[in-house]
């Protein structure tokens, strides 16, 4: 028996994704080489933007031809998107061939599912659940290995959905942290470690042991082994002078940042609720410099959050040309239902969105011929 798993959005879902194939290797599946080998097919979904869920639509519809040649393949989405209620209701009404509609919350109760289907059932929970930390990992990534410090986000920026695909800050214990990077470094196979969590820098914010992020890195970078240590993603308004410092004195921990600005505009970045201003984000970026020369620091952006105005979006031009990001990523505004900025007045074209995307990728692809060519 054979499956095959298609990932969609961030490194976290990559990440669960190793947590899918585990399972799915203790019920006795393999890995298949592609999806037409396969008894069973798993799509790790992403709601970040409408982009993501359309292309999930799409290749899930494809799968229709392919489940009536085999009625014995089977099926199963699970991921952000299927952790909302609407969406998961509307996948199942439009596509009744998939056999397994799992959200993220639920994901360890994959394997009771994927047997129960077998014994001819359907069925779909999205309850609230509890991450099961023991779950095996098939880890895919090559010569890294991800490591996950905390679930969940309690950010609320105005426009995201991950606060309610994925629930509250809960961040894991220091100990089964250093005890999951310990069996990797004994491991002897990766040369690098990354930490995932959608804003790291608040690490142990809920836990009363009284770690926090760079005691954990530092208590990490203490461990015996030959290994490069990075993380993401980094929120600028708690990424705090003594992570910085941190990431400057250990040898082990690799000179990169990425650090979503979203917008270069004050009045933007409150409405996104980012609880940070331009000049406290410039600030931040003067201090790595500072202290990390050579740190290469990437960025996230977001045009036509709604109202955003043309000089608006030049401030966000502007803070773009005036760092020098090694790299970026631009994003057009896509609402996500159940968000506070999905029900702003003042919704921004497409058009628009589109016309400052290129503009802002235009320059960054210019800043880099530039410091290539330097
Ligand atoms: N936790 C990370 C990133 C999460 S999502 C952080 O806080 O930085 C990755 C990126 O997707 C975000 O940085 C943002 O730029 C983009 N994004 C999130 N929601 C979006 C939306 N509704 N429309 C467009 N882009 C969005
Ligand atoms: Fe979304 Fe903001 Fe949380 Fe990042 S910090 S996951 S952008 S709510
Ligand atoms: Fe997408 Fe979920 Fe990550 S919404 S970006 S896969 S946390």
């Amino acid at each position: 028996m054979k499956y095959f798993i298609v990932t969609y959005g961030c490194q976290m879902n990559v990440h669960e994704s190793e947590k899918i194939a585990g399972i799915l290797e203790n019920l006795g599946y393999s890995e298949a080489e592609k999806r037409e080998d396969a008894d069973i097919i798993v799509f790790n979904t992403c709601a970040i933007r409408e982009g993501a869920e359309d292309r999930v639509f799409g290749n899930v519809g494809n799968l229709k031809k392919m489940k009536k040649r085999n009625r014995d393949l089977i099926i199963a989405v699970c991921g952000c998107m299927t952790q909302k209620e609407n969406t998961a209701k509307h996948l199942m009404q439009t596509f009744p061939f998939v056999d397994i509609v799992l959200g993220t919350f639920n994901l360890s109760r994959l394997g009771e599912f994927v047997q129960k289907v077998r014994m001819g059932r359907q069925m779909e929970i999205l309850s609230e659940g509890d991450i099961d930390e023991s779950l095996p990992y098939k880890r895919t990534s090559g010569e890294n290995a991800w490591v996950n410090i905390m679930q969940g986000c309690n950010n609320f920026c105005t426009y995201c959905i991950v606060p309610y695909v994925r629930g509250r800050e809960k961040s894991r214990s220091q100990e089964n942290i250093l005890n999951e990077i310990k069996s990797i470094i004994a491991e002897n196979k990766y040369k690098k470690i990354t930490l995932l969590g959608q804003n790291v820098n608040s690490y142990g914010n809920d836990l009363s042991d009284g770690s926090n992020f760079a005691s954990l890195l530092k208590a990490i970078c203490e461990l015996n082994g030959d290994f490069k240590l990075s993380f993401m993603t980094s929120h600028p308004k708690d990424l705090t002078d003594e992570v910085i410092d941190v990431i400057a004195n250990e040898e082990k921990i690799e000179k990169y940042i990425h650090l979503p600005a979203q917008s270069g505009n004050d009045r933007i970045l409150k409405l996104m609720n980012r609880k940070y201003t331009r000049e406290k984000y410039l600030s931040i970026i003067n201090k790595i410099r500072a202290k990390i020369p050579t740190c290469r620091i990437t960025s996230d952006f977001i045009v036509g959050f709604p109202s955003e105005t043309e000089e608006e979006f030049e401030d966000t031009y502007s803070l773009v040309k005036e760092v020098r990001f090694d790299s970026i990523f631009a994003f057009m505004y896509s609402p996500r239902e159940g968000t506070v900025a999905s029900k702003m007045e003042e919704q921004i074209s497409n058009d628009v969105k589109h016309n400052r995307v290129n503009r802002l990728l235009a320059l960054e692809k210019q800043i880099q011929q530039e410091d290539n060519k330097r």
